[in-house]
């Protein structure tokens, strides 16, 4: 696997992966876990030319966030990608990705899908994550992209963008990968105290209940969110939203919806949480 931190020497290792066969894209802020690699096994199942991307992206972290203390492990970041049979590792220093100063930045913004929940609680995030993810697309040219459903409503703002703005790369969407306790893998557990971090199953388990009770014929959301959301707190969290929305466009389910997806996100002490489940009606 090769490293590479400019875009002439990215230009000339894509060409030569090109000339082997499709490319597959998996972008990342790095501080890889089995979450990441599963993404990246997926995408070695269906070409050799896999390409991935480590840059911690400042435009999608609001000021009072966590840019600074965001985890940064390069090398050992390299070896896992080796290990998991990447072809190419595009690890760009701020000033490649951002010669302009990040105010005068162009921006793809992504209305509607993009304002709501994390939008909502973050305002400018999916902007910063359809921007990068956009610049990304244009610098490495893949024939598809493989994301994570934990980050449930980002994938659902890439596939807008790319449909909204015809980009010629198939999104992949892969399934969370989870603790055996079932708390979603996420760099941000590492925020969590010992303590904190024996209460945090309980945000999937909670999602779970409600999938259940759905499956069973509840179709009162209000409610059924309240009671999530009631029982988060109960169990330690400050609960930032719980949706029951439909799962294609993230707005209340219609009588056309034909997938849920339950939302949640929450802090617990410093770190916050999200998580998501799927329900086929
Ligand atoms: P990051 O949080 O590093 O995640 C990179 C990719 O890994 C995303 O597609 C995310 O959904 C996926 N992922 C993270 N945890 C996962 C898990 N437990 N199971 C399955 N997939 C998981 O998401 C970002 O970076 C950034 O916003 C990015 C898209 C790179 C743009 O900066």
């Amino acid at each position: 696997m090769r490293t590479v931190h400019e875009l002439p020497e990215l230009r000339a290792a894509l060409a030569e992966l090109r000339a082997r066969g499709p490319l597959a894209f998996v972008p990342t802020m790095g501080n890889l876990h089995a979450g990441h690699l599963a993404l990246v096994r997926e995408a070695r199942r269906r070409t050799a030319g896999v390409v991935v991307s480590i840059f911690v992206n400042p435009l999608q972290f609001g000021p009072d966030e966590d840019l600074d203390r965001y985890p940064r492990t390069l090398e050992a970041d390299r070896r896992a990608l080796q290990a998991e049979g990447a072809a190419l590792l595009f690890a760009p220093p701020v000033e490649v990705m951002y010669p302009v100063p990040l105010e005068q930045q162009t921006r793809v913004e992504v209305p509607g899908i993009g304002e709501l929940y994390c939008g909502a609680s973050r305002p400018g995030h999916f902007t910063g994550v359809a921007t990068v993810v956009c610049k990304l697309f244009n610098m490495v040219q893949p024939d598809l992209a493989v994301f994570g459903k934990k980050d449930y409503q980002q994938l659902q703002v890439i596939r807008r963008m790319v449909r909204d703005l015809a980009m010629p790369v198939e999104i992949v969407g892969v399934d969370t990968v989870r603790e055996p306790d079932g708390l979603a893998m996420s760099s941000r557990n590492q925020y969590l105290s010992a303590q904190e971090r024996r209460i945090a199953p309980a945000l999937y388990r909670e999602l779970q209940g409600a999938a259940e009770r759905i499956a069973a014929g509840e179709r009162d959301w209000a409610a059924l969110e309240a009671s999530v959301a009631g029982a988060l707190a109960e169990a330690g969290f400050r609960p930032d939203y719980v949706a029951v929305a439909d799962a294609e466009t993230l707005l209340a389910p219609t009588a056309d919806s034909r997938r849920l997806v339950i939302l949640a996100a929450a802090w617990l002490g410093r770190a916050r949480l999200i998580d998501n489940i799927e329900i086929p009606l």
